[in-house]
């Protein structure tokens, strides 16, 4: 069993870089780390040097990070991980140096997805200076893509530490590996890929001025204002350049007595079971999974090809999570 101790980042492939950075900073609101890489744009949200990092290239999503306690523990892991059949790698000085952090490794999950664990991920002790006011607080939570999510629960819950906290029956799965409701959720789709990262804000004023913000700078809202009846949370969903869908969330629920929580399961189709508000929900968009042919621990590709590659570009899933479609 791996404990993973948070989550840790997000690492992003794309095409345009500076207009990527230009959404993360400007609409977002998120903070842009000192340049230290070129090609590398690192973004802060909370005490992490950054919990985002979009690296210039293919369009599409390189890695999930998770942090795990120490070098024993990240030896464990990945003693464990190859004694289960999956090929993992370690990363290089360099490549632990961009993610600022001490070790690593690198892995698929059985879906496709690649993940990583991380040890002694940088802090930075001074407060963020966010690019705007949007009320950040943290880096919530991320969510993978998979076909199955009975799969992804069984990989996640018997390699990992993370245990359901709800269902939306076959179309999501809501994962804690502490106290918050979910710090990782699986959706279903029939390619790997992120579904989206989540930011918590400090308050439903928050959500709601953001709201407007994003309206009067026309960006695409994919469902919310809304709030999800699993974790409490006031949601918004955004959408990012090159497919990628941004969260902004406030009242996430916590589960403070494991013993006392039993997930519950919910029907996408039934009214109010996506938002207790009844408002418009769809299937938001994911960014695909960058797959290569020899994968490492650094999806990083080639900086600046001409343009991405069509098959790695994002993807708008047909079918909803539930409710009435938009
Ligand atoms: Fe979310």
């Amino acid at each position: 069993m791996i404990t993973l101790t948070d989550i840790a980042y997000v690492r992003s492939g794309v095409a345009d870089l500076a207009a990527a950075t230009r959404f993360a900073t400007e609409i977002v609101g998120l903070e842009l780390a000192a340049s230290t890489e070129p090609g590398v744009a690192h973004l802060r949200a909370d005490q992490r040097h950054h919990c985002l990092s979009l690296v210039e290239g293919r369009s599409g999503v390189i890695a999930s990070g998770f942090t795990v306690a120490g070098p024993d523990e990240l030896e464990a892991a990945e003693t464990e991980l190859e004694r289960s059949g999956i090929t993992v790698r370690r990363g290089s000085a360099e490549q632990a140096r961009s993610r600022r952090v001490r070790e690593f490794i690198g892995f698929d999950d059985p879906f496709g997805n690649h993940l990583e664990l991380v040890i002694d991920q940088e802090n930075v002790a001074r407060p963020v200076a966010f690019s705007r006011t949007a009320g950040i607080t943290e880096f919530g939570h991320l969510c993978l893509d998979a076909p199955d999510v009975y799969d992804a629960h069984r990989f996640w819950s018997t390699r990992f530490n993370a245990k359901v906290s709800d269902w939306i029956r076959d179309k999501a799965c809501l994962l804690r590996i502490d106290p918050v409701h979910h710090k990782l959720a699986v959706f279903q789709a029939d390619t790997p890929g992120l579904c989206h990262m989540n930011f918590q804000v400090a308050s439903i004023d928050d959500v709601f001025r953001n709201w407007h913000f994003l309206l009067d700078h026309d960006v695409q809202i994919e469902m919310g204002p809304g709030r999800h009846p699993q974790s409490t949370a006031i949601f918004l969903y955004f959408l990012g350049p090159e497919g990628f869908t941004y969260e902004y969330s406030f009242g996430v629920r916590r589960i403070e007595d494991d013993s006392a929580w039993t997930p519950r399961t919910f029907d996408p189709d039934e009214p109010g079971s996506i938002d207790m508000w009844l408002g418009p929900t769809k299937r938001v968009s994911s960014q695909r999974q960058l797959i290569e042919p020899a994968p490492g621990p650094d999806r990083a590709p080639e900086p600046a090809p001409a343009k991405a590659q069509p098959s790695q570009q994002s993807q708008t899933s047909p079918e909803p999570v539930g409710g009435r479609t938009r």
